[in-house]
């Protein structure tokens, strides 16, 4: 099923219309501390009668197994059936989890995705991916299964802490640069610590897009879905070094300093456009924040990126790009050119 997102603004308006086509006195709303204080008043008045809300604490720890079994069951105690409705309010941590809960409670009951971030706004609740980590493993564990319906608003973000407005931006430059140069372009001119709501409504709008465009011509990841791990290789490894020395790093600001590594990477095997490596790498360097990698730290990096789970055939694989809106899907990179791809991010930083 190829899903629809709904940019809205009246959320409770939008919510409540979803809501009417089902047949049912057992909604469930899924929440952590923070969405509940900042998001669930937005969406109060959409219910017939009280939903049952469930809250979870914040942060990563919470894609668990034994939250799963929390939550399996409640539904369960409080009589869920297949026609029961959970309503994911949250960021990517909710929504994966959230999603995956519903598509294996009873074999799968309908699921709402309400992302309250930029970066599951464009990205986690966007393409049916649900899963939890197994210890370290992110996502080890999960499901592709498209929500019934995906509504967002910028509503939400009122709350959100800048710095997180900028992660979830990351994603929103690697559309970009997987879309065309005219996309492009309107980011490049976008200073995102100074973003009004009215541009920022209209670029979740076409990041959302591009997003959904390419899970709909590969909902599985068999193929060209594989673009959008653009970035990921190199950014997946950084998230993870600095997360194994309990450095806090948001993913996307992991993601920033991938997307400077592969573009490098792509000038040197595709000839990436000097002029353009330049100009998006300044970008990313001007508005992310630094972090430090030293030469020391280049092989533990290369290690922690033969474990990925993008891996092939004991190689690692990179998504790169020929040109803007030119993707290479499943290349390889020696070691040599990653850590000159390393050197490269040591002198540009700010
Ligand atoms: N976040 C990458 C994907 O959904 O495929």
């Amino acid at each position: 099923m190829n899903e629809t997102i709904k940019f809205s603004d009246d959320i409770s308006y939008d919510l409540s219309e979803i809501l009417f086509k089902y047949n049912t006195d057992k909604i469930f709303v899924l929440v952590d501390e923070n969405t509940f204080i900042h998001c669930h008043p937005l969406i109060k008045t959409a219910f017939a009668k009280e939903p049952y809300v469930i809250q979870i604490p914040a942060g990563e720890k919470s894609k668990d197994i034994e939250t799963v079994t929390f939550l399996w069951k409640f539904l369960t105690t409080h009589n869920a059936d297949r026609k029961s409705v959970l309503i994911n309010l949250g960021g990517g941590m909710i929504t994966d989890l959230g999603g995956f809960v519903a598509s294996t409670y009873k074999r799968g009951i309908d699921f709402i995705n309400i992302p309250t971030t930029v970066l599951a706004m464009v990205d986690a609740a966007i393409g049916g991916k649900n899963g939890i980590n197994l210890e370290n493993y992110k996502n080890h564990i999960g499901t592709f299964n498209q929500p019934a319906a995906l509504i967002s608003s910028t509503e939400f973000l009122k709350t959100l802490p800048q710095k997180q407005i900028l992660s979830g931006f990351a994603e929103v430059i690697k559309h970009s640069l997987l879309s065309n140069e005219k996309t492009w372009n309107n980011i490049k001119n976008i200073n995102p610590e100074k973003i009004n709501f009215e541009q920022l409504n209209l670029i979740l709008k076409e990041s959302s897009k591009i997003k959904q465009n390419i899970v709909n011509d590969d909902p599985k990841e068999t193929g060209i879905r594989e673009a959008l791990n653009f970035g990921h290789t190199v950014g997946h490894a950084i998230e993870t070094f600095f997360n194994n020395k309990n450095i806090e790093i948001l993913h996307g600001e992991a993601i920033a300093i991938g997307l400077i590594a592969e573009l490098f990477i792509s000038n040197k095997k595709f000839i990436f456009p000097f002029e353009k490596l330049f100009e998006i790498t300044e970008y990313l360097a001007t508005y992310f924040p630094s972090y430090k990698i030293d030469y020391n730290d280049y092989d533990e990096l290369y290690n922690i990126m033969k474990h990925d789970k993008k891996n092939k055939n004991n190689k690692i694989i990179f998504t790169l790009l020929k040109n803007i809106g030119e993707v290479e899907i499943n290349q390889t990179c020696s070691k040599e050119i990653f850590f000159e791809a390393l050197n490269f991010y040591y002198q540009i930083k700010k």
